[in-house]
């Protein structure tokens, strides 16, 4: 396809317009995190459905023709797609010259010592890391496998060639690691990284999400401000995450209070799972088949109506406060963060 996006973009029934598109480049995982998965792991996607690297980049040439501006990789584990450099460069080309794509990556970090360097050589701009505790046995605990010194080294190998700035994750669980957020922000802080805790959400393939085990916003701001002096960080558009400065700045904090505080008002985002199906939402109840439009042999105008399709159904928000909430079938990991 060529030429200028269409005016209208792709803007759903609320008026929202869509500029960032989550694309997830596998469900499988080197960690197996318990908010997450079982030990044993769930179902992988078999590898036939999965889109092949020509496919996604299709998809993804004309998601950017319909105004998306920011690519975000996720899992699953993106690092543990073969071809994952290949993957970003072929990203980073996409638009026209000088006005291409931002491309990032949400990590658990494990293979960035060795990634880093070529991530960064093919065009991506910055990575977000899952690292929910520093503490080394309980980062065992909480992941099952013991490699929280790889998960530093793989912070130090982004932040030394740039890949900034650096968003650390960390999903807030009652009595594992609420103890530790001041020490995560100091942390963060020494060592120039942006600390973010997320409420835990109902989207674990084990189904154990429990709202009373669920640190909230207002927990952990609590907990916060026992230590730092916080000032509010105006002009969130669509971010997920809320901030403050730290002590008077530069330095911030964030928080992602999914299901305290909705931000799904702002919405700006739109997912492609790694089998080719797009999602208007983390807890979408349906999907839209890319994957069959794509191996029919569909021309750019049909992949353009799918995306159009997929957002003509995204609801208002995603209502996991009413009691009528479903969890939605696919377990995160299986549709990406
Ligand atoms: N609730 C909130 N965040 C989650 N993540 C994974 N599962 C959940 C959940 N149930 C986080 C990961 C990662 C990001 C993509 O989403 O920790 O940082
Ligand atoms: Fe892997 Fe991320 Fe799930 Fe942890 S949360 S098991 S790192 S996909």
């Amino acid at each position: 396809m060529s030429g200028a996006a269409p005016a209208a973009g792709l803007v759903d029934r609320f008026g929202r317009v869509h500029r960032d598109l989550r694309i997830s480049l596998t469900d499988r995982c080197s960690l197996r995190c318990t908010y997450c998965m079982p030990a044993e792991g769930v179902p992988w996607l078999p590898g036939a459905s999965m889109l092949t690297t020509t496919e996604l980049v299709r998809a993804a040439a004309v998601a950017v023709e319909l105004g998306i501006r920011e690519i975000r990789l996720t899992g699953g584990e993106p690092l543990l797609r073969p071809d994952v450099v290949d993957v970003v460069a072929a990203l980073a080309r996409l638009g026209p010259a000088g006005a291409h794509p931002e491309i990032s990556l949400t990590t658990n970090a494990l293979r960035l010592p060795a990634l880093a360097g070529p991530l960064k050589d093919a065009g991506l701009t910055r990575v977000n890391v899952s690292l929910d505790t520093l503490d080394r046995a309980r980062y065992q605990q909480l992941t099952r496998r013991d490699r929280l010194p790889e998960v530093l080294a793989g912070l130090a190998a982004a932040r030394a060639v740039g890949l900034e700035p650096i968003k650390l994750n960390a999903v807030a669980m009652r009595g594992v690691n609420d103890a530790e957020v001041v020490d995560l922000v100091r942390f963060a802080v020494d060592q120039g990284y942006e600390m973010r805790f997320i409420e835990q959400m109902p989207l674990d393939a084990g189904h154990t999400w429990d709202r009373t085990a669920m640190v909230t916003q207002a927990e952990i701001l609590d907990a916060l401000t026992g230590a730092f002096d916080l000032t509010p960080v105006p002009g969130r558009g669509a971010a997920p995450a809320a901030r403050w400065l730290i002590d008077g700045g530069p330095r911030t904090v964030g928080v992602i209070a999914s299901v305290t505080a909705p931000f799904c008002g702002a919405c700006d985002r739109i997912r492609l799972t790694a089998d080719g199906q797009l999602r208007a939402c983390l807890f979408a109840r349906s999907e839209t088949d890319l994957r069959s439009i794509l191996r029919a042999g569909g021309d750019d105008a049909e992949l353009a109506a799918a995306f159009r399709g997929c957002l003509a159904g995204k609801r208002a928000g995603h209502d996991i406060d009413d009691p009528s909430f479903l969890q939605p079938e696919r377990p995160m990991s299986a549709i990406g963060g």
